[in-house]
């Protein structure tokens, strides 16, 4: 892996998962005009989420990550990208995000799977129906999902849409999240349509920010003259798949020449599917300078996992690398603690964080693709316990998640069974987490980063004989 690395050394190396276009003049011309559109994000940016991360990897913090399996341009059931949506979607983003900081008294790094999330890995390259077989749905950047030979054919002009969806997805997120909305005097305000349990839970919680807020005011503490109660940062973020996308949007840092950040999102991630060490999409992401995620599936071994954490990082840069385990909530206990170990006997600074989704797919008795929200948790609570066990900090969860009232996962709050997923299963893709499951996580979460702190902080042992 010591060869050159340019924006398109990836196109001499194998690649998966990649979409048919019938026409690939088409796509050189969109690609090429791709690179003239202003970037989404900057390095400076992208360099400020590496350092909280860095912060995160040795324990000082917490990294919630999370959205949608897939946005959509204008599926209006699904998670469109309409203003009510995006709101929505931060109001509970925000809700998790307070009640974390605030229960497990830890600074939360922020990540959204949002603007930019549009390409999708398949297990299959078609789908069959009633005799028909078409290309699958690979994500709006690039086909539509309907299943009519139109729709699923590959659409160059997709990927310049999928840049402006991006873009006034961005806008609006900064907009909210440094124009007021996010200010801690406010966090009544995000409160969504609840369960009354977990209702009742989140307004304690936000009445007992409002009384620290007011005490620190009358102490004299000023809430406008600190900025960092008033706004908050969320990251963006997206799997790295559809590379000449990522490779049209990557720029040299004018602050640093030789220095390539991809700028259509903050943090990019490897999909388990797409990690061969000597494909396209390792080759790709090792250049840019963006912080990565990288997906451990059940078949990842430790060797294996050593060599790309070289490849990704070689200079060991705090912040660099978050690993995102995704074994299913039987698996964890048996293969997480391999791994583990491994990456701390090699010395190897990384985020650990949790993906409790993908290893946790079935298919409901009523033939929906489901998730059962006991499962999820589940691997979540045997996510901690290895960490607990080896001495290692538990970073960071990732989460399919929507502020919409979906019914995709069973359990949860109001019991969602498998009859009940037919009432609003709106996903394009996966089976997210509603707002009601989504908060308690959320809870649940701060109880297990208040034992893994209190478990650090030990009073000193006391002296033998006493
Ligand atoms: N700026 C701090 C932070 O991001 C505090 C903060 C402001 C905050 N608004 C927030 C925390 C909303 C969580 C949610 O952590
Ligand atoms: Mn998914």
């Amino acid at each position: 892996m010591s060869e050159r690395w340019t924006r398109d050394s990836w196109r001499k190396k194998p690649i998966v998962q990649v979409p048919q276009y019938p026409d690939k003049g088409e796509l050189d011309a969109v690609e090429h005009k791709i690179e003239s559109f202003p970037p989404l994000v900057f390095a400076g940016e992208a360099r400020n989420l590496k350092t909280v991360l860095g912060r995160v990897a040795t324990g000082e913090g917490f990294l919630l990550h999370g959205g949608d399996c897939a946005e959509s341009f204008t599926d209006p059931s699904a998670n469109n990208i309409s203003a009510n949506n995006i709101r929505d979607y931060l109001r509970l983003f925000l809700q998790m995000a307070v009640v974390l900081t605030y229960a497990a008294a830890m600074p939360v790094v922020k990540v959204g799977r949002i603007a930019g999330q549009f390409a999708k890995p398949r297990s299959s390259p078609t789908e069959k129906k009633n005799g028909q077989e078409l290309p699958s749905y690979r994500g709006d950047i690039i086909n539509g999902p309907e299943f009519t030979a139109a729709a699923r054919t590959p659409d160059p002009a997709r990927l310049i849409e999928a840049y402006r969806h991006s873009a006034s997805t961005l806008n609006l997120l900064r907009a909210l999240t440094h124009g007021g909305y996010a200010s801690l005097g406010r966090v009544h305000q995000w409160m969504l349509d609840l369960d009354p349990r977990s209702k009742q839970r989140y307004l304690e919680l936000a009445d007992r920010i409002s009384e620290a807020l007011a005490f620190m005011q009358a102490c004299g503490l000023d809430l406008e003259s600190h900025p960092e109660l008033k706004a908050t940062d969320i990251y963006t973020s997206h799997e790295a798949l559809l590379l000449g996308y990522e490779q049209a949007m990557t720029r040299e840092d004018s602050t640093r020449p030789g220095t390539w950040c991809c700028t259509s999102a903050h943090m990019l991630w490897i999909g388990d599917r797409t990690r061969q060490p000597d494909h396209a999409h390792i080759e790709f992401c090792r250049g840019i300078m963006n912080p990565l995620g990288l997906k451990c599936g059940p078949t990842t071994k430790p060797d294996e996992l050593l060599r790309l954490v070289e490849i990704l990082n070689p200079q060991n840069e705090p912040g660099r690398l978050t690993l995102i385990s995704r074994l299913g909530a039987d698996k964890v206990g048996e293969q997480l603690p391999a791994l583990v170990r491994a990456i701390k006997r090699e010395g190897r600074v990384v985020v650990w964080s949790c993906d409790p989704m993908h290893g946790n797919t079935i298919t409901a008795t009523t033939g929906y693709k489901t998730r059962p929200f006991d499962l999820i948790l589940k691997e979540v609570k045997s996510f901690f316990s290895v960490h607990a066990a080896e001495g290692t900090h538990a970073g960071g969860v990732h989460l399919e998640m929507t502020g919409q009232n979906v019914t995709e996962c069973t359990g949860g709050a109001h019991a969602i069974t498998d009859e009940g997923l037919n009432a609003r299963y709106h996903t394009l893709c996966d089976p997210r987490l509603n707002a009601e499951q989504a908060i308690e996580m959320a809870f649940l979460l701060a109880e297990l980063l208040k034992a893994e702190r209190a478990a650090r902080v030990r009073p000193l042992p006391v002296a033998a004989g006493l």
